[in-house]
């Protein structure tokens, strides 16, 4: 019976290259309609109002903010020009109270300017902005934002664990600045940018190759630069540069190709946002873990995998950590001690035996190997939209993605299956014309250095 359960559950989430395909055209078509109108697809495609990337020029003293992976982060950038570059950095990580994710607008947004505070306040002299000049700050938020200017923009919805519905419609920059005024932190905030255009900006800053970024981490989505000209729904003149970057939100990505199983079907309709980001619930970090919880639980309910009585802890949504499933899934030991130990630590569950613990490697596998490939087939949709999916031998050009997200960081086997899914994709002969970069931490510089391009006092900088 176990083993029907997990051969039914290898079955429904195959992802041959064929229906990988499938979903790369159809990532395709859905960028052409997001771009077309807005609300012509699930892809929401949102104008980002970066028209230019950064260039190395960016000069001075900058603040960033990081809200919506696991840690809220706060840092401190001193831009030096083309000579100094980056040159100096300080930051420093708290995570965010599960109740404070969804609490009232007010206390979360006190919460961040707190830590801002705390943060300014410890500074010593000679880091201080020169005398009569404001803080400035960049925003990353990592959430679906309309964003009505470079420093302005309304929730559209929460995702990930947050939840908090008075926020939504909400400018988040508002939000943001009346709390800080709460708390009394003087800072102007000079630009808002999701975390997948920071890291974009921030890739570009190292290599100029860079043309597009993909976080993979709590949550997924992509970001790239796009010919002004091909979005329609843009209103306005196009900018000079001819460019715009274009925050995807893929996380909401959805077809019928896509290999979704039973569990991911509870997961979804037991989740904080039902029908809502299909994709990034069978891709991202947040939810690796629990669908394993979930095939687990149905294996210990139906064929007993753990004895008599099912384990009450299998029972508690979300207790088993993608970190811990990718412990179990590395797990190298002959007898599987890790996955061993791990059992017993979350679950409360021992004495299992090698068979059990090679199952359970194995649903790792499966749902570690799907995710990959899909987030592979995104990458190769976005290639094909900006005319790079069929490249010649011989042809020079680099087009480097960006990559940041602990999942993509620490996950080796997903980052591995997904690097050798994009060269099944392009072939190996021209496999190097497209590589993945990891750019780690890149969205807190992208989000100062785009700070810095739209500072108030560029002027008397220049
Ligand atoms: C960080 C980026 O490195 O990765 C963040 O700076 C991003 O902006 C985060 O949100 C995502 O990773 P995780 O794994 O913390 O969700
Ligand atoms: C979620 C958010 C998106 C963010 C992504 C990665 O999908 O909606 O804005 O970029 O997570 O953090």
């Amino acid at each position: 019976k176990v083993r029907a359960i997990a051969d039914g559950f290898r079955r429904r989430c195959a992802t041959p290259i064929e229906k990988l395909q499938r979903l790369a055209d159809a990532m395709t078509d859905e960028m052409h309609a997001g771009l077309l109108l807005d609300g012509g697809s699930k892809l929401k495609m949102l104008v980002s109002y970066v028209d230019n990337l950064p260039t190395g020029d960016e000069k001075g003293l900058f603040y960033a903010l990081d809200l919506g992976g696991t840690n809220f982060r706060v840092m401190r950038v001193v831009l030096g020009g083309q000579e100094g570059r980056v040159v100096k950095q300080e930051s420093v990580e708290v995570s965010i109270p599960p109740h404070v994710m969804t609490a009232t607008s007010d206390e979360l947004f006190d919460f961040i300017a707190q830590a801002l505070k705390r943060f300014v306040d410890t500074e010593g002299e000679d880091m201080r902005p020169s005398p009569g000049r404001q803080r400035e700050l960049g925003f990353t938020f990592s959430f679906p934002v309309n964003q009505t200017s470079i420093s302005s923009g309304n929730l559209i919805k929460w995702t990930k664990g947050f939840s908090i519905d008075e926020t939504v419609g909400q400018d988040v920059v508002a939000e943001l600045t009346k709390a800080m005024e709460r708390v009394g932190v003087d800072m102007r905030v000079a630009a808002l940018v999701n975390d997948t255009v920071g890291t974009l900006a921030g890739g570009r800053y190292n290599n100029p190759d860079v043309i597009a970024a993909v976080i993979l981490g709590t949550g997924t989505n992509a970001a790239y630069a796009e010919r002004a000209n091909a979005i329609p729904k843009m209103k306005g003149a196009l900018p000079k540069s001819g460019e715009m970057v274009i925050n995807m939100e893929w996380g909401s990505f959805h077809s019928s190709h896509l290999p979704l199983t039973e569990y991911d079907k509870a997961l979804d309709i037991e989740s904080l946002n039902p029908g809502d980001q299909i994709f990034e619930k069978v891709i991202s970090g947040m939810y690796l873990g629990e669908i394993l919880r979930r095939v687990l639980l149905k294996m210990a309910e139906e064929a007993a995998l753990f004895g008599d009585v099912v384990p009450p802890k299998l029972t508690s949504p979300f207790i088993l950590r993608t970190p811990v499933m990718s412990a179990m899934h590395h797990d190298t030991s002959s007898d599987l001690t890790v996955v061993g130990s791990k059992l017993r630590e979350v679950f409360e569950i021992s004495n299992t035996s090698v068979e059990t613990r090679e199952l359970i490697v194995e649903l790792c596998n499966i749902i570690a190997t799907r995710g990959a490939r899909l987030s592979a087939a995104g990458i190769f949709g976005i290639l094909k939209k900006v005319g790079r999916d069929t490249i010649q031998k011989g042809d020079k050009k680099k087009s480097v993605i960006a990559l940041d997200g602990g999942l993509f960081e620490h996950y080796t086997k997903f980052r591995d299956c997904l690097k050798s899914t994009l060269t099944e994709f392009l072939g190996d002969e021209v496999s190097e014309s497209v590589t993945i970069e990891l750019s780690n931490d890149g969205s807190g510089i992208g989000a100062a250095l785009l700070a810095a391009s739209h500072s108030r006092y560029l002027e008397a900088t220049e």
